[in-house]
């Protein structure tokens, strides 16, 4: 890789885009599949058990091919990123780190050595990636097994998950996904809003004596993990029939392991490192770090055996996106379709549709994933004078699952004034067959996709309404044909699978983080920092005791800022006093 690179914009391949978008750009997918019966063939790739068809999109054999030749570019070293970030090579470069999640589901017995150190055993000294996983494993079932106890003797029955951002969406979305895998007399809880009501809620009919909490924070400083963990902590002792120093910190050692890559700060909260702190370490990201012992409630949920099944199938990904030319590439390719209609189109919203109810959290962990990464605009390797970027960076991600959308939303994807990009996925099986359910909701994604694709003509749409009117007895009114026309050539992609199992999950959010990782590269942006959270991090414990306060000032210029705390500050008084 080049130290500084030209202008995204300014490279030739770029420049063959923008000639290539205004010749492309009315072109309609119903004409596209009419004129090409390979259309669909042509513009699909399976591999590792996924079924990528992205030909509802709109692309032609040359658009594809000008976009394959965007990633192929020298100056933006798209191959050499790649292998720099399998590699360990410190990418992330504004925090002088490598990263490495792709290590922790490295499955191949290969070592992997960074700075002179195989970190699949060990780390600066401390145990790597393979002890740690063998210690989630281990603990995971003695938990199953109902091995571990509480203080009373009872065994641990109940895992509740404080943490939040990559320390909860990650496990919150998977442990959900693969609940047909799991223990079913184990209850999982997942803790990570400040607002007191979570934490509260989470606790509702648990039993301290069977409760393990696990927290999860890789900083161990996240305000809302210390205090949930701390208030907690405090909902244990209180339940203790005896409470000494000594009760307490029993108690402690047999119901709070840590997550976390800082050992001093959790040894200061009071749990043991040595005995009950799984690690992991700086170059794993928060977002990227359900492979690490983040993951600790699937092992849990679903057993070390799927546990490794699910890095498993991320692992083959790996494979798949590193050997893989780019034009058979999963995550290259829905990367620059997504490029395509971000810088090209200017499509800045796009959806994630699982038809699959237990994927229900899996748009939120993307959004994550996709906006903390590539919510940037200061450029990685610039030339001096061009700090920011001068084109479009990470979209608005957001996503239900179908059908459930489609009852919701789905009006503005088919006739609203905005073009939303979507990809669809679906599982050829369901876990739980009943009656015709799957059949049922599997004809709900294959007809949206197309008709969003190919939409419904005015002529088709008066037709339809004569046709109505002739069987209803109805009045004809030409006004209504304009309600009832769809556009079309509305963009999808479609991802399937056969079911919905650990490796499959492992895979799909393996294809999803290369693919931002393709984005960030060619945008120029570090896909792997996130200062943009700070800001606001940093005025809220400024404003803090302004808040708890009563009166004093406000240490804000900001007019609006000051009359919103007095409001609350009114407001909030009484019960304050009420309370005392
Ligand atoms: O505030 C954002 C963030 O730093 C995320 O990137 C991270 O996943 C989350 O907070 C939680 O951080 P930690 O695991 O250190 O508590």
């Amino acid at each position: 890789m080049s130290e500084s690179r030209r202008k995204l914009t300014a490279l030739p391949e770029w420049q063959a885009l923008v000639e290539h978008f205004r010749e492309v750009k009315d072109l309609h997918l119903r004409n596209l599949f009419r004129e090409d019966p390979g259309r669909a063939e042509r513009f699909s790739i399976e591999d590792c058990g996924i079924f990528l068809d992205f030909s509802k999109n709109r692309i032609t054999d040359r658009t594809l091919e000008l976009l394959l030749r965007l990633a192929e570019s020298r100056e933006i070293g798209l191959r050499e990123a790649i292998e720099a970030m399998l590699t360990g090579q410190p990418i992330n470069a504004t925090e002088g780190r490598a990263v490495l999640h792709t290590a922790l589901r490295n499955r191949s017995a290969t070592p992997l050595i960074v700075n002179g150190e195989d970190v699949m055993q060990s780390v600066k000294g401390g145990p790597g990636v393979l002890p740690v996983l063998e210690k989630v494993c281990r603990f995971a079932q003695q938990i199953r097994q109902l091995e571990r106890r509480g203080w009373s003797g009872k065994p641990i029955r109940n895992i509740v998950n404080i943490g939040i951002g990559g320390s909860d969406l990650g496990p919150a979305m998977a442990v959900e996904a693969l609940r047909p895998y799991s223990d079913r007399r184990l209850t999982f809880r997942f803790v990570s809003n400040i607002d007191g009501s979570h934490l509260a809620e989470a606790l509702q009919g648990l039993d301290p004596a069977e409760t393990l909490f696990i927290v999860a924070s890789k900083t161990f400083t996240t305000l809302e993990t210390t205090a949930n963990a701390v208030a907690a902590r405090q909902w244990l002792f209180s339940s203790l029939p005896n409470r000494s120093p000594q009760a307490e910190r029993e108690a402690l050692a047999k119901h709070f392991v840590a997550v976390s890559a800082n050992p001093q700060r959790v040894a200061e909260f009071g749990i043991d490192p040595d005995e009950n702190l799984f690690l992991f370490w700086d170059w794993v990201g928060g977002r990227y770090s359900v492979w690490s012992a983040i993951g600790l409630p699937l092992a849990i949920a679903v057993g070390p055996e799927n546990f490794l099944a699910f890095l498993d199938g991320a692992w083959q990904i790996d494979e798949h996106f590193r050997r893989r030319p780019f034009r058979q590439n999963i995550p290259v390719i829905l990367a620059l379709l997504g490029i395509w209609y971000i810088n090209f189109f200017g499509f800045h919203s796009y959806a994630v549709l699982p038809y699959c109810q237990l994927l229900v959290r899996f748009p939120a962990y993307l959004q994550q994933l996709d906006m903390e990464s590539n919510g940037k605009q200061a450029r990685l390797r610039p030339i001096q004078g061009e700090e920011f970027v001068q084109w479009s960076t990470g979209p608005v991600v957001w996503g239900e699952p179908g059908t459930n959308g489609q009852h919701a939303f789905f009006q503005l994807l088919h006739q609203g004034t905005e073009i939303i990009p979507c990809d669809f996925i679906g599982f050829a099986e369901s876990v739980y067959p009943l009656k015709d359910h799957h059949a049922k909701l599997l004809a709900n994604l294959v007809a949206q996709t197309e008709a969003l694709a190919i939409g419904k003509t005015e002529a088709e749409a008066e037709r339809e309404l004569r046709q109505e009117c002739e069987r209803t007895g109805m009045p004809f009114r030409r006004d209504l044909v304009p309600h009832r026309f769809f556009p079309g050539n509305r963009p999808s992609n479609t991802l399937l699978a056969e079911r919905l199992d650990p490796p499959t999950l492992g895979k799909l959010i393996a294809i999803y983080e290369h693919k931002v990782f393709v984005q960030g590269v060619i945008w120029d942006i570090n896909s792997f920092d996130q200062f943009g959270v700070e800001l606001g991090k940093q005025l809220a414990s400024r404003l803090l005791p302004a808040i708890e306060q009563a009166d004093g000032p406000i240490p804000s210029e900001n007019s609006s800022t000051r009359q919103l705390i007095s409001w609350i500050r009114r407001h909030r008084q009484p019960k304050s006093e009420g309370a005392a």
